[in-house]
């Protein structure tokens, strides 16, 4: 890793050339949701109360990763917005020099009652996981959730001008046969919608890949490739007759060359891959008194744990890494 200062101020490099510039914060491990892909049957083991990290302590190291050259962050879970403080931890986090862009993950479930408050606190952008525009397929992938308020969610959202992009994990026997649905209505409500492939390591592993979605999508619509998001080398785009489409393809067409990102989990350990079990523990650090440079320290050890491309060998706990 090296901490290389440029016009644009200081940058975390990592030993492949990458510029990581990207920290997702997962503030809880809790959901209000249970997706069969995401949460596994049995129910999760919460992780205990003392090991989550407190307000300040997230704040902390939001604001030693904005003085190291991040300048994006993502807070997500769990579901952010069922913890208390989240809305406060964006407006701080957007507050500090250097940040560009405070962005949720959500499941868009408390969207309708928190979108005009967290438009207040300067957070510009929002994902909402959404895998099913028919009640009862939400219902069924949800484990009980109620589109009727993620639509309601969705809707408030846009009234506060938010730029939305909508998550969604392909499913054979679920949702596959949705991606003519969700197109329309992207363009009805003048959203983006990213179809996901899904990770899972189970057998047999029924993901939809990309390319499959692609043809399905080139049948019905004009499809026109798009420059990739500088801030995500992740996502192939497309438009699709004005609608702009997403594909995030960890397994078919991985994407590790360009990754720009940083994960800290509800419990304080930093990831620098989804797909990998490296980490460094951030919380012992965080809990010794005068601790900045050494946190700063141990994020430059997570960097220089970041493997050029993710092993993919297990499934990561998606309910606390958030994605
Ligand atoms: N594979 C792909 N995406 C997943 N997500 C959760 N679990 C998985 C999985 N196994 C997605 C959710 C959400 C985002 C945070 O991660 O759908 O949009
Ligand atoms: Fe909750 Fe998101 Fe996991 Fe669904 S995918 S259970 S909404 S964290």
């Amino acid at each position: 890793m090296f901490l290389d200062h440029t016009s644009r101020g200081p940058a975390l490099i990592d030993r492949h050339g990458r510029r990581i510039d990207y920290l997702r914060i997962s503030i809880t491990d809790l959901c209000n949701l249970r997706c069969f892909y995401c949460m596994p049957r049995q129910g999760v083991t919460k992780l205990p109360q003392a090991d989550i990290l407190t307000y300040e302590e997230f704040l902390k190291v939001a604001r030693i990763a904005a003085g190291l050259g991040v300048r994006k962050m993502r807070i997500t879970g769990g579901e952010p917005l069922i913890k208390r403080g989240a809305v406060k931890l964006v407006r701080e986090i957007a507050a500090f020099p250097g940040v560009q862009t405070v962005a949720m993950t959500t499941n868009g479930t408390r969207l309708e009652k928190y979108a005009e408050v967290l438009k207040a606190a300067g957070l510009s952008r929002i994902n909402v996981s959404l895998d099913s525009l028919r009640p009862d397929v939400y219902k069924r992938i949800t484990r009980g959730g109620d589109l009727s308020a993620v639509l309601r969610g969705i809707d408030r959202a846009i009234e506060y001008n938010f730029r939305i992009k909508l998550n969604t994990v392909l499913i054979n026997g679920m949702n596959a046969d949705e991606v003519y649905r969700f197109i329309d209505f992207a363009r009805d409500k003048g959203v983006e919608v990213r179809f996901i492939e899904r990770m899972s390591f189970e057998d047999p592993d029924p993901y939809v890949p990309q390319d499959h979605v692609v043809a399905t999508l080139a049948d019905r619509y004009s499809l026109t490739p798009l420059p990739t998001a500088s801030g995500s080398p992740h996502v192939r785009a497309f438009d699709c007759d004005g609608v702009r489409v997403g594909f995030i393809s960890p397994r078919s067409h991985p994407f590790c060359d360009g990754c720009n990102k940083l994960r800290l989990t509800p419990n304080g350990k930093l990831k620098a891959c989804l797909s990998s079990e490296l980490n460094v523990d951030l919380r012992y650090i965080l809990r010794r008194p005068h601790c900045d440079a050494d946190i700063a320290r141990a994020m430059s050890k997570a960097i220089a744990l970041k493997p050029a491309t993710g092993p993919w060998t297990a499934c990561a706990e998606m309910w606390r890494v958030g994605g």
